[in-house]
């Protein structure tokens, strides 16, 4: 297979728009569709804000170049028709996703490759009437692409074998980490790491262990500092001297018995959501939510700037 050059985004919203700057800032030239005008006539504005903002921290340098490589198409069929990849970001919803596949499919070229940003949907569930249905698999980023690096490859069961190692190597060489989930499964692994620990963060509240400001420091001044360069099993292999092996032998047990205390998991009641809400919004009124999320892009983009600048 040939190196992707030509790429097309489906879907301009938070993520197409990032994915957007992923493959451009790498060279390629693309092509972006969303279904709303007003969308379309955004979206480079928000593109070119995005890089300005890198530029400041030094994640890009040469913004009207990478820019000028993205441009809008007015039809679907503009956008894909030459593209050796499309990445679909439309809404999460099974019937969004299969239409938006099938318009895909019959405008496609019938070797490019179609990765959708399903974030939980597997490609099985939406892709099964496509006439290229081998060409498509979910290439699943996380919000927002351009900052953080890491795509998860999920083949359906008709996907191409050839197609993940290939979009491993691309992606790879796009700045992403690629990560293969080797079969389907809900949530993928993101999302179902994600998910142990929210559902473990919201039963500790709501039995009372702690404040949900108190939950949050745990990771965001505990955990997470480790988990922004290294992941679990890295983690407990370098916390016991004789490595994972010592650490399973010492502390078994015990994540034993946490998970037997977990075998009945409740739905996040409105109770609950209603409890925690109160206290993040007493910490953070809703009207500092966008000012807020200002702030967390900022600081990612100096960990990310960091993080390059490692050398080990
Ligand atoms: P969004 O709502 O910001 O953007 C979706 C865009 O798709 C909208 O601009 C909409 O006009 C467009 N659209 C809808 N139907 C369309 C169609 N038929 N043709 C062309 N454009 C169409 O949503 P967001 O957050 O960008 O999510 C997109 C996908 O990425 C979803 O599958 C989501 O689960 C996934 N995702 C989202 C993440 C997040 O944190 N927001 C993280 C990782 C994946």
């Amino acid at each position: 297979m040939q190196s992707i050059r030509r790429v097309a985004i489906v879907g301009a919203g938070l993520v197409g728009s990032g994915w957007a700057i992923v493959f451009a800032r790498s060279g390629a030239t693309v092509r972006v569709y969303d279904a709303e005008a007003s969308i379309r006539a955004s979206v480079l504005d928000r593109i070119r804000a995005s890089l300005a903002d890198m530029r400041e921290v030094g994640l890009v340098d040469d913004v009207d170049g990478i820019a000028g490589r993205i441009t809008v198409a007015d039809t679907l069929a503009d956008a894909v028709s030459e593209a050796d990849y499309i990445q679909e970001s439309v809404f999460e919803r099974v019937d969004v996703k299969t239409a938006i596949s099938l318009a895909i499919d019959a405008a496609m070229r019938p070797d490019a490759i179609v990765g959708s940003s399903s974030s939980g949907i597997p490609a099985s569930a939406f892709t099964e009437g496509c006439v290229h249905r081998s060409r498509f698999l979910v290439s699943h980023p996380v919000n927002p692409p351009h900052l953080v690096p890491v795509v998860e490859l999920v083949p359906a069961p008709w996907t191409d074998p050839d197609i993940v190692p290939f979009l491993r190597t691309e992606m790879a060489r796009f700045g992403q980490v690629p990560v293969v989930v080797n079969r389907e499964i809900a949530g993928f692994i993101l999302n179902r790491l994600q998910g142990a620990l929210l559902n473990e963060a919201w039963a500790l509240f709501e039995e009372g262990y702690a404040s949900a400001a108190d939950i949050d420091a745990t990771v965001a001044h505990g955990l997470g500092l480790r988990w922004s360069f290294m992941g679990p099993f890295e983690t407990i292999d370098l916390n016991a001297p004789g490595g994972v092996a010592d650490y399973a032998q010492r502390l078994g047990p015990l994540y034993h018995s946490v998970a037997q205390d977990r075998t009945q998991p409740r739905p996040w009641s409105e109770d609950l959501v209603g409890k925690v809400a109160a206290e993040r919004r007493e910490a953070l009124p809703g009207e500092s939510l966008a000012d807020r999320r200002a702030w967390r892009d900022g600081r990612l983009m100096r960990l990310m700037a960091h993080k390059q600048a490692q050398k080990d």
